[in-house]
């Protein structure tokens, strides 16, 4: 039997390996993780990580040939294939900080395998890593030359969160790398056999080790680029009077656009874009591509000027100031469908609305107090390292801020309604209820474009949503950027 053992039962780590379960019956997999927390959660029935279809997988398989252990050594030195899908944050200080990926988990890690492995070894890079990446690993590997030898695959993963086990039920494609050795070759396919269980061959696509790394990079980056571009646009078609949903649907048409991504918003948030990007604009700097590396950080910056003109919006509609003002935010993940709001940016709207003095009461359906307390009170870029920190109130940390477990509580005596995330509730709400309980002039700010503008218009709301024309009042109190 296979043995297969992934370090890291993270959003990635986690859902792989149980699909690699439920699709391979005869291979063992086991997650390792040195959070005892997190493998307690794996091993309940309150999973750490909500991710819809995911709770069946899992029940199906765990005691059957899918195990979740802080045991690292055991499972690492038993197994065949190890996958490494360990976080790969964004380095805060030293050399590159902001920008860098952080590379100490995977050393640990790798560090790890070198020390208990007794028996040769492919080790997959499953985390998102810098390109060249396999080449230091490889030396790691090798530093104490017990005379084993590990074959490094880069095997990149395409999932998105909220649609993670569709995703990986049904891959567009599955991206494997590998040395152009013999050795190597067998390694790649011995991965591809595991896939090939149930991923079509034609799907299935092998590369050298540099373009899987790189492949992964670049399509954060073009998707993360699809989303600045209909933003950028989105406020030309405030200024002008275009609707960017129009816009988006006539360009993405084009069957060499294509319609999907195009969905203007508040911003784009989730663990990978930001950090992706930002870590291709280091490669490039460090590779002496100075024009490519400023191209890919506009894709950043027009994120960021998304968010804040969203802000100045909110801000600039109430008569220059939200200080006192009870502003409710509907949705705090970075999408719907998960509790995870790494990169949200609720955050930053939050952060803004709070720097303005705002009174914010936050709803949603998946993201508890401690959560956003925690994220609340963070410095940029140490979200990754959520899971060491303590819970944190956010009235502890911040009596501005209040979570509440229901929409119409958090919108009661609002002045105004700020909608980050799109879940599908948000489109049921009973507005007139919500707008009878607010003070008025009451607003409503869409930054998902999810609710019916025109309705809530009658009901007496004035209504911003993202790229649309403007009410009469808020062309009448311009957003300076
Ligand atoms: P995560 O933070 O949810 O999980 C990482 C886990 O690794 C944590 O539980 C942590 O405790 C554990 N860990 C850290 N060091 C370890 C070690 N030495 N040994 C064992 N476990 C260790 O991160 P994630 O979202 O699962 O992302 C993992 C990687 O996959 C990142 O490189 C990310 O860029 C990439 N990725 C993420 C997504 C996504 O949607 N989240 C999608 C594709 C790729
Ligand atoms: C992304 C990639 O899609 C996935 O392939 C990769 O493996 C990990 O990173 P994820 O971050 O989980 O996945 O979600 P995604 O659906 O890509 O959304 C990212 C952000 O972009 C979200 O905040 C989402 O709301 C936003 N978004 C997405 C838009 O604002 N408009 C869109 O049209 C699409």
């Amino acid at each position: 039997m296979v043995k297969i053992c992934c370090l890291g039962a993270g959003y990635v780590g986690g859902p792989t390996m149980a699909v690699i379960a439920l699709k391979c019956p005869k291979i063992e997999v086991v997650v390792v993780d040195i959070s005892t927390a997190r493998i307690s959660a794996w091993n309940s029935d309150q999973l750490p990580i909500y991710e819809p279809g995911l709770d069946e997988v899992v029940k199906e398989c765990r005691g059957r040939n899918l195990f979740f252990s802080t045991d690292l050594e055991k499972h690492i030195s038993e197994a065949d294939i190890i996958f490494v899908s360990v976080n790969t944050p964004t380095k805060t200080c030293g050399l590159g900080a902001g920008k860098a990926a952080d590379l100490t988990y995977w050393e640990s890690a790798a560090r790890m395998i070198a020390d208990v492995s007794k028996s040769d070894k492919i080790v997959v890079e499953k985390s998102t890593v810098p390109v060249k990446t396999a080449e230091a690993i490889e030396k790691i590997l090798t530093h104490n030359s017990k005379g084993i030898n590990y074959q490094i695959l880069s095997n990149p993963e395409f999932l998105a969160e909220g649609t993670a086990i569709q995703d990986l039920f049904n891959p567009d494609r599955v991206l494997i790398g590998g040395r152009e050795t013999p050795e190597g070759r067998n390694a790649v396919q011995a991965l591809k056999q595991v896939y090939a269980n149930w991923v079509p061959e034609d799907r299935i696509l092998t590369t050298n080790l540099w373009s899987a790394e790189l492949s992964k990079l670049a399509a954060n980056a073009f998707l993360a680029q699809r989303i600045s571009s209909v933003n950028a646009i989105s406020a030309l078609c405030e200024a002008t009077g275009a609707d960017v949903a129009e816009v988006a649907y006539a360009v993405g048409k084009d069957t060499r656009i294509g319609p999907k991504f195009l969905n203007a918003s508040v911003g784009f948030g989730g663990s990978c874009f930001q950090k992706d990007i930002l870590n291709l604009v280091y490669i490039c700097d460090c590779n002496g591509l100075p024009e490519v590396s400023e191209y890919w950080k506009q894709v950043v910056k027009i994120n960021d000027y998304q968010k804040s003109r969203f802000v100045n919006r909110v801000v600039s509609s109430m008569f220059n100031t939200v200080a006192g003002k009870k502003i409710a935010v509907l949705g705090f993940a970075f999408k719907k469908d998960t509790g995870d709001t790494r990169e949200t940016p609720a955050i930053d709207v939050c952060k803004g609305l709070l720097g303005d003095k705002a009174k914010v009461s936050i709803y949603d359906p998946q993201v508890t107090e401690d959560q956003i307390g925690r994220d609340l009170a963070m410095n940029k870029f140490d979200w990754d390292h959520p899971i060491h920190l303590q819970p944190m109130s956010p009235t502890a940390a911040n009596k501005q801020v209040t979570v509440t477990w229901d929409a119409y509580e958090a919108t009661k005596e609002a002045h105004g309604v700020c909608i980050l995330t799109e879940w599908d509730e948000f489109k049921k709400l009973d507005y007139k209820k919500i707008y009878d309980g607010m003070q008025k002039p009451a607003f409503v700010f869409d930054g998902r474009n999810v609710v019916d503008a025109g309705k809530l218009r009658e009901i007496g709301f004035i209504v911003y949503s993202i790229g649309k024309p403007l009410d009469q009042w808020l062309k009448d109190m311009p957003a300076v950027a």
